[in-house]
């Protein structure tokens, strides 16, 4: 039984090299289905496991592959043989008989062929399906992708997989995205890669191609209204509202401009910054479907600005990542990241000065990950066992699980591993230390009749309240007169007594 099998196989075995093909074809090819059985079955699912599945086992096999041919010629080199001799030799001689298709090296050499090309092509595919997956995009390069991958499954994308917003469409894109990829896989194999990963991501496919697959402009009518609450640095950690109405319309329907207006199919903003860092403006354009242009020209540029040559100045058209370039991977402000759990009940402000100790355990400078975490615990403890020696033993569970969420706000923002500290990647959708939409809506940038794009504090939104003690502060009563007042000065006051 398989004598012919048989002789074949130790045909192909006749030198190491051969053997050794042979051993890794074999081993590869099983090894692939065991364990991808055992991901299908949900015992193996670390990306790991799932790098070597996809990565090294068909890597393996056709490293294999290419061993038995090498196996063969150096044999006949040695044996200083010709093909026909070294065939008949290992094969056996009525091998050779016959018509060339109807021989048993033909048909098996066919039938492994197929098979080959039929394995390489399912693992192919699957790699491709495993390399789109956020747990790989996200854990396999554990280190460089830590920082994203924590901040990309706190956000509203966390079920947005990572290829949507990177690669896009098209087979040109996924070209540029599995190059890009090698590159970067060597980059961190050989520890070269940058610390923090520079941004702006200057290969981003168009917003058209990603965001707007989902997000479409059209869909951005009206407002939103945010109602943020800040606590104090006091004892209560008494809270303030701030309280914004974002105009957040395009314009189009409404036949009233808002923030989205920039993207709106009838406009076209453009921009010039030096260096692609998008922070300096050089100058800012409109395009208008009806023919309308307006440039405005940053006035005062400082000296190094001025002197740029061409290569350094960088044009661009704006899109969604001009202002939302922390779509996902969301940066909190110190801050404001306790002012969010607290606001949630997450944090319980119970205790004297929660704000203050927290803000101050999270944003104390250490040195590693490891000592941020255990920092962070000693200072909080430490702080309510000498100021609050009775409160410490009454309230020990309250403590404890305000350090343990303390560390979970500094490990989602903090990477020191990376050179990430708080502020190092500011968002561009607000102002912020003058940056985001100040870097264009400011009194530099002037048309030609000396306008400036507005910074009117109600452009963008209407302040309804600003750290006041209730969340709608400012709202205004019609004329007495009005037939509405009466419903106003209701709803008003409903509005002027709420807290949420
Ligand atoms: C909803 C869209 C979206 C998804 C999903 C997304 N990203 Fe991003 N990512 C962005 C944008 C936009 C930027 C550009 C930031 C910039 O240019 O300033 C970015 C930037 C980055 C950067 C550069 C560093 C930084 O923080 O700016 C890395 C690395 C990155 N993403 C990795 C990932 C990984 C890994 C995943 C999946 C776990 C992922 N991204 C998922 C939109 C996305
Ligand atoms: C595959 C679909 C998808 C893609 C692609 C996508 N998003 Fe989203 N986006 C969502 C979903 C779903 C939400 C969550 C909506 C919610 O929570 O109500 C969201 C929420 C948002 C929000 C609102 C967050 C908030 O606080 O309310 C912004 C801003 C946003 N996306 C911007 C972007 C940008 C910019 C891109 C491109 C870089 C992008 N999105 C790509 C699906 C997508
Ligand atoms: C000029 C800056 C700017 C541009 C350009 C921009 N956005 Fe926005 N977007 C904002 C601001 C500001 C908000 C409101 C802020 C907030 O919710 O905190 C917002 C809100 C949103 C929201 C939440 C809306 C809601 O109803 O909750 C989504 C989704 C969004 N943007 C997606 C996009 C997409 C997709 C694009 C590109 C097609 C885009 N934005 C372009 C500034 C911009
Ligand atoms: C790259 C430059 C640039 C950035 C950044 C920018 N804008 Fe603008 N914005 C413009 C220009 C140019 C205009 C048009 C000014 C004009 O025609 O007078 C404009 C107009 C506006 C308008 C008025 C639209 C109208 O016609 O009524 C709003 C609202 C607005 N921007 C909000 C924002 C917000 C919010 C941000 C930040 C999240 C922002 N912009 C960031 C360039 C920019
Ligand atoms: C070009 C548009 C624009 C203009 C002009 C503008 N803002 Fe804003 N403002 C924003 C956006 C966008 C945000 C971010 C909202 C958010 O938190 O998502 C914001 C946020 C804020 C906040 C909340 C900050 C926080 O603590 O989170 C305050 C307060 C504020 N603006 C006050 C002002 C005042 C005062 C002015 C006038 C000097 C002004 N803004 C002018 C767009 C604008």
């Amino acid at each position: 039984m398989f004598e012919k099998q048989k002789k074949f196989i130790r045909g192909i075995a006749l030198t190491l090299t051969g053997r050794l093909g042979i051993v890794f074809t074999t081993s590869a090819f099983i090894c692939f289905f065991l364990f991808e059985l055992l991901r299908v079955f949900g015992i193996l699912t670390n990306a790991y496991i799932g790098l070597i599945t996809y990565l090294l086992f068909p890597i393996l096999f056709i490293f294999g592959l290419i061993l038995i041919p090498i196996g063969w010629y150096l044999y006949k080199k040695k044996m200083k043989m010709s093909t026909s001799e070294l065939l008949k030799s290992s094969f056996g001689e009525e091998t050779l008989q016959g018509s060339v298709s109807g021989s048993l090296i033909f048909r098996t050499v066919l039938i492994l062929t197929l098979i080959n090309v039929l394995f390489i092509m399912l693992a192919g595919v699957s790699t491709m399906k495993f390399m789109d997956q956020p747990n790989f995009c996200g854990t396999a390069c554990h280190q460089v992708m830590g920082p994203e991958w924590a901040t990309y499954q706190a956000s509203p994308h966390a079920r947005v997989k990572c290829v949507e917003c990177h690669v896009g469409e098209g087979v040109q894109a996924l070209i540029d995205s599995k190059l890009s990829g090698l590159r970067q896989m060597w980059k961190s194999v050989l520890d070269t890669y940058e610390r923090p990963v520079p941004t702006p991501v200057h290969n981003l496919r168009p917003s058209r191609e990603t965001c707007e697959k989902c997000h479409w402009p059209e869909k951005f009518y009206g407002h939103k209204l945010k109602v943020i609450r800040r606590y104090g640095q006091d004892k209560d950690s008494t809270p303030r509202y701030i309280t914004l109405d974002m105009k957040i319309d395009t314009g189009k329907k409404a036949n009233k401009a808002g923030i989205h207006w920039h993207i709106a199919m009838e406009n076209q903003v453009r921009y010039a910054s030096l260096n692609d860092e998008r922070l300096e403006m050089l100058w800012a354009e409109v395009k208008q479907k009806d023919g309308t242009f307006r440039r405005f020209t940053n006035s005062s540029l400082d000296e190094n600005v001025e002197n740029a040559n061409e290569e350094e100045i960088s044009i661009r058209t704006m899109d969604c990542v001009d202002c939302h370039n922390r779509a996902t991977h969301i940066y909190e402000d110190p801050g404001n990241a306790v002012d969010e759990r607290i606001s949630k009940g997450q944090l319980d402000r119970s205790l004297p000065f929660t704000k203050r100790v927290i803000q101050a355990a999270i944003t104390a400078n250490y040195p590693d990950k490891k000592s941020g975490i255990v920092g962070i615990a000693n200072y909080m403890s430490g702080y309510y066992r000498r100021k609050y020696p009775n409160l410490a033993v009454q309230k020990m569970g309250i403590i404890s699980e305000m350090i343990e969420t303390a560390q979970g706000i500094y490990s989602r923002n903090v990477h020191p591993g990376m050179n990430i500290e708080w502020g190092t990647y500011p968002s561009f959708a607000g102002h912020k230390r003058d940056t985001g939409c100040f870097r264009c809506h400011n009194e530099k940038l002037k048309d030609e009749e000396g306008n400036m794009i507005s910074f009117d504090c109600t452009l963008c939104h209407s302040i309804l309240s600003y750290e006041e003690d209730k969340a709608f502060k400012y709202m205004e009563l019609p004329d007495k007169n009005s037939p509405n007042y009466k419903m106003h000065k209701m709803l008003r006051e409903e509005f002027l007594n709420r807290t949420d």
